[in-house]
């Protein structure tokens, strides 16, 4: 299909646009991230901020994202050349070109951990105890990353309505019911309670300036907001379509699956007498035990294992989609090209994240913090570019949308297909020009006076 002759492509109705969109949104994010950030910060409080970083900056920057793709029909970057010619504003585009193709890199590692569960699982090979010799595993690592960079620049190069749309609708549903079984088996292992109660009642004592400054950058990154992605996936929108209750669903749905996810691992975790604090691996760990305790837990691995790669599928997509839509629209580039650059360029910085789990002791212990403890590769990607870079993109977004191309431009284009905006328009505005630049500058303003950004 030549994409480039064709007039634009358009999602097919809301619906469509609300699944892709939520299919950017879930993923990764709100399976393996939030649960192993919540644990990592406190449990409840955490995600009592958590909740207020979605409702006060992400819906807001949501609807400006994708306010600004449709008014522009374009990627990131020429959205600021349609909506701002000849501006410097320019440059924020390229930060969430480049800044998507950082996530894409670490992103794809982790997602090729589901597809190797997926095929463990088909082998009846669920070992919780394997899972460190796994990920240190560089050969395994490397291909099974590939894998899914091939299946996500594959999707990509079909062009948006046949790649995005068809995978999206249908599997969705499943998974949250498959979820919901998971969350009933959870809860009812012995010792779960405890697991409950750190993870449902907040502790304010453990709150710290460290807490905000993830959960502002989950809210984000699972939103997948900072780097427009919705500003891509906003392009493709009918000028007829309602922005406000559409964007609303993807918040909505996004934070429900994130919380079904709590309430899976931190319950089971409890059960197991594992710390909350084990990070990166506590998900899949929890998870594979989870399953050697259920009754036909291998056949609800495999389900689970093939929904959650799917998951992730769709949430590359949008990264991968980002790039592409820029290297197309700006760069006249054909598709198939665009996407090989951008396969490319991602193979060569993800080969680093894959080895830096145990694999290549350098990239594993790229940056000592102190106290005896390291942050790797892939641990330095995730907080520059999925914490701190898009943290950075919001807070631009919301000075060009405030001082630069204008709250009422933006709210007119809202208010088509949604006239009724404009009685809202008014805390719209609170929050893009007063909470949320605030929050996230005397976040990263802190962070960069106290150089506690890493631990
Ligand atoms: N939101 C996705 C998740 O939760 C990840 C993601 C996809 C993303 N596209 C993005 C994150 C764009 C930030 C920006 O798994």
């Amino acid at each position: 299909m030549s994409a480039i002759q064709k007039p634009r492509g358009q999602w097919s109705s809301k619906i469509a646009f609300i699944f892709a969109a939520a299919g950017s949104a879930v993923g990764l994010g709100n399976i393996w991230r939030f649960p192993y950030v919540t644990g990592e910060n406190g449990g409840g409080a955490f995600v009592f901020l958590y909740l207020l970083v979605i409702v006060l900056l992400g819906f807001p920057v949501m609807l400006l994202e994708l306010s600004m793709g449709r008014a522009s029909e374009k990627n990131p970057v020429g959205a600021f050349r349609v909506l701002r010619p000849g501006s410097p504003w320019v440059f924020v585009g390229f930060m969430g070109v480049l800044t998507g193709i950082a996530i894409l890199s670490y992103y794809t590692v982790i997602a090729g951990w589901t597809i190797a569960y997926l095929i463990k699982s088909i082998n009846m090979d669920l070992d919780p105890k394997a899972f460190g010799n796994f990920i240190a595993d560089i050969p395994q690592q490397i291909t099974y990353f590939l894998l899914f960079l091939l299946a996500s620049v594959g999707v990509v190069a079909g062009g948006v309505k046949d790649g995005i749309e068809r995978i999206t609708r249908v599997l969705m549903p499943v998974l949250i019911g498959l979820m919901v079984l998971l969350i009933i088996r959870s809860v009812t292992l012995e010792g779960a309670l405890s697991g409950l109660e750190f993870y449902l009642v907040p502790d304010f004592s453990k709150v710290s300036a460290r807490t905000f400054i993830y959960a502002i950058g989950q809210g984000f990154f699972s939103l997948s907001l900072g780097m427009g992605a919705m500003i891509t996936y906003g392009s493709y929108i009918s000028k007829d379509d309602n922005l406000v209750s559409s964007g609303a669903y993807v918040c909505l749905f996004d934070t429900v699956i994130a919380l079904m996810a709590g309430l899976i691992i931190f319950p089971a975790l409890a059960s197991a007498g594992q710390a909350p604090e084990a990070g990166f691996t506590l998900v899949f760990d929890v998870l594979i035990s989870l399953f050697n305790q259920m009754p036909l837990g291998s056949f609800v691995a495999i389900i689970f294992f093939f929904l959650l790669s799917i998951a992730a599928l769709t949430s590359t997509i949008s990264l991968v989609e980002v790039a592409t839509a820029y290297l197309v629209d700006e760069r006249n580039l054909p598709r198939g090209s665009a996407v090989l650059i951008v396969a490319g360029v991602t193979a060569v910085l993800g080969i680093p994240c894959a080895l830096s789990l145990g694999g290549s002791d350098f990239f594993t212990h790229l940056l000592p913090l102190g106290n005896g403890q390291y942050k790797s590769f892939l641990g330095i990607m995730d907080f520059v570019f999925g914490n701190m870079a898009l943290s950075l993109g919001a807070l631009l977004l919301c000075i060009f949308v405030v001082y630069s191309w204008k709250v009422s431009s933006a709210v007119k284009e809202i208010s088509s297909g949604n006239p009724g905006f404009q009685r809202w328009a008014i805390y719209w505005l609170v929050a893009l020009k007063y909470v949320a630049p605030l929050a996230i500058a005397a976040i990263l303003i802190y962070m960069v006076v106290t150089g506690q950004t890493l631990s």
